[in-house]
């Protein structure tokens, strides 16, 4: 089986920086990522953007308090609010983290790395075919930077990634520069990692810029994608062929143009890499 979604091309993240853009009508792009959380609300001007942007370019969800590793019971009035929102903007898909970011119904608003078990495998997959029950469709579920691992994961995080994308049925928002920062961080083989996975079940893909301190690197979105990220985009490229693709920008956000500029640089990526498959497989 394989996640059933569209080439899109090259989008961005749909930011309140941009929004008088996407008021105005002036935002193009190929298409946006919408924080679900940002517009889980009656009305107002977030629902008014998110309208303008739907009008411009095809809309896809992107949520972040899902929680998916989490023992606590599934937040069923989020998932109602998520599944009246998806009817309103009809996005081209939905997604949200591999991670878990609640104990005890407390929300650390974190994307926390779980255990890489086959007891953790066994509940994620179980909480991610319910919430596609709830919703009536297929998520994709995205990889997380970490920080740290634990002393007693079973098996790599591409092995766990991959197998909850099989038996759960769902798709993979595969980060390239999340799996370069935890493979920094962790000293695993980031190119092992995307190799590794299963191109019919790479929805999407996530590019960012991250930040470097003495010991690791973190996660910060605030800032172009770095050339090391790049050369991992090409080779998920080579491995997927074209997967839509985010550059996710959220702190420092520059202006439109230079955003903009961003995913054309992943398009040229892209363009470039599919043009050398088809040149080896003439
Ligand atoms: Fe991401």
């Amino acid at each position: 089986m394989a996640i059933d979604v569209l080439h899109l091309g090259h989008g961005v993240g749909l930011r309140t920086s941009h929004y008088p853009r996407v008021l105005d009508g002036t935002a193009s792009v190929d298409w946006f990522e919408a924080i679900s959380e940002n517009f889980m609300v009656p009305g107002g001007r977030p629902l008014t953007v998110l309208e303008h942007a739907r009008a411009l370019a095809p809309v896809v969800l992107h949520g972040v308090s899902l929680s998916l590793g989490s023992v606590d019971p599934l937040n069923e009035s989020y998932l109602r609010e998520l599944k009246t929102l998806i009817q309103r903007c009809e996005p081209s898909w939905v997604s949200d983290h591999l991670c878990w970011g609640s104990v005890g119904g407390h929300y650390a608003h974190d994307l926390l790395p779980l255990p890489f078990t086959e007891e953790a495998l066994r509940h994620v997959v179980e909480r991610a075919r319910r919430v596609q029950d709830r919703l009536g469709r297929q998520i994709l579920v995205e990889n997380v930077s970490s920080y740290l691992t634990f002393s007693h994961s079973t098996m790599p995080e591409w092995e766990f990634l991959s197998a909850l994308a099989e038996r759960a049925d769902c798709g993979i928002l595969l980060d390239v520069n999340n799996v370069y920062v935890s493979s920094v961080n962790h000293g695993f083989d980031a190119a092992a990692y995307v190799r590794a996975l299963r191109p019919a079940r790479v929805g999407q893909i996530h590019l960012a810029g991250h930040s470097e301190t003495d010991t690791r690197l973190i996660d910060t979105h605030d800032g172009p994608v770095v050339p090391a990220v790049w050369d991992l985009y090409r080779l998920a490229v080579r491995c997927f062929g074209p997967v839509s693709t985010l550059v996710e920008w959220d702190d420092h956000v520059p202006e439109w143009d230079v955003l903009c500029a961003e995913a054309e640089l992943a398009r040229a990526v892209e363009t470039e890499v599919v043009g050398e498959r088809r040149a080896r497989s003439a």
